[in-house]
Parts: C-alpha cells; sequence; structure tokens
C-alpha cells in the first residue's frame, strides 16, 4: 500500500468469501433505513418516543435507523439470548440485561434485526409491558415471513427475506460476520463443518 486509506465501501472484507450470495448490498440497507426513518418520524412526531433495541444483533441497525429519525427520542437496550444450536432457533430465550430507562407512559419501538420464529420478540415485549408504556410496537430489520403460532406487533418491516440462514450488518453465526456491511446467505459448508 502507498499510504492511501480506502474508503470503507471499497475494502473487501474477508469475511465475505464464506457468503453464498449477498442478499442486500450496504447501499440497499442504507436507503431502505432513510424511509423506516422517514415513516417513523412522521408517525411519532409529538409523542415520546423510545427505541429500544436488542443486544446484540438489533445495536448496528439502532446505530443507522436512529440517526435517520428526525425527531427527539430516547433509546435502551435489552439483552435477550435465544439459544440456537449452530443455526436453529431452541425457543428458550433468557433475558440477560433489562432497560435502565423510566419507560411509563412512553412510546415504545422495538428496533430488532430479525424476525424468526418470534419467541424472542414475544418474550421481549412481556418483560417491556411490566413497564407500562404508552403503546409497543416492533420495527425489524428482516422478517423471515415464516407462519408462526406467536403473535408479535410488527409495525414496521425492512425486507422480506426467504427462509434460509442470513448473517452481516449485526448478524451472527457463532459471534462472527457481524461486521460485514451487507446482508447475505451462509454457505451451508460454513455451518456444517
Ligand atoms: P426467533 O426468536 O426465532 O424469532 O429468533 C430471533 C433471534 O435469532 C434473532 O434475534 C437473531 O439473533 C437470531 N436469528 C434468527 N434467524 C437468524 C439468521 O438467519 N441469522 C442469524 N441470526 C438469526
Ligand atoms: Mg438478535
Amino acid at each position: 500500500m502507498d499510504g492511501k486509506v480506502l474508503p470503507l465501501a471499497q475494502q473487501e472484507n474477508e469475511l465475505l468469501q464464506d457468503l453464498e450470495r449477498v442478499l442486500y448490498s450496504e447501499e440497499e440497507i442504507a436507503r431502505r433505513i432513510q424511509e423506516l426513518g422517514r415513516q417513523i418520524s412522521e408517525d411519532y412526531r409529538d409523542k415520546q418516543l423510545v427505541l429500544i433495541s436488542i443486544l446484540k444483533g438489533g445495536i448496528v441497525f439502532l446505530a443507522d435507523l436512529m440517526r435517520s429519525i428526525t425527531i427527539p427520542h430516547a433509546f435502551d437496550l435489552v439483552g435477550a439470548s435465544s439459544y440456537r444450536g449452530g443455526t436453529q432457533s431452541s425457543g428458550k430465550v433468557i433475558i440477560t440485561k433489562d432497560v435502565t430507562l423510566d419507560l411509563r407512559d412512553k412510546h415504545l419501538l422495538l428496533v430488532e434485526d430479525i424476525l424468526d420464529t418470534g419467541h424472542t420478540l414475544n418474550v421481549v415485549c412481556e418483560v417491556l409491558k411490566i413497564h407500562q408504556p404508552a403503546s409497543l410496537d416492533i420495527c425489524c430489520l428482516l422478517d423471515k415471513g415464516r407462519e408462526r403460532t406467536i403473535n408479535v406487533p410488527l409495525k414496521y418491516t425492512g425486507f422480506q427475506i426467504p427462509d434460509e440462514f442470513v448473517v452481516g450488518y449485526g448478524l451472527d453465526f457463532r459471534e462472527y460476520y457481524r461486521n460485514l456491511s451487507c446482508i447475505g446467505v451462509l454457505k451451508p459448508e460454513v455451518y456444517s463443518e
């Protein structure tokens, strides 16, 4: 290298080679988040909005979404672990961290990376209801769109995706791939190794 620093978008992340295909590029994600931010800013005008994200996968989405929202709002974090042995949900959800803000009478919008079986969001919603918010809704970047027995209050969706295991933009496989700027389908040989 001659000392020149490449713009982020032109740098090759070595994790890209583990992807079978890219579903959404950095630019496509950014465009959709701008649209969501505009809509949320309209819908929650003059309301006390608090965004709540779920550690760890949701924080990349939260960081971009909150900067595309143009009305005042606060945010808080919940820790939830949905024990997955590999790529399948076990259905068991453990809350590892509660919120710290006073959420009573606030309008809560849960900001989550992906909706699969709905178990995680269902448990987090139950925990948040204890705080007696004025309203509770969900903004999820990805929806696997599968049939669910659990009913979760999904108000905004970034993208509907096929029922495949995806990584990137906060989403991990065994804690890796969260730092990919795009969202892609992981090569099956990576998780069957
Ligand atoms: P659910 O409880 O089955 O809805 O699963 C939700 C959680 O599982 C998400 O918050 C993610 O952390 C994780 N998850 C579900 N699908 C995927 C995926 O395709 N890639 C990575 N993580 C996933
Ligand atoms: Mg998650």
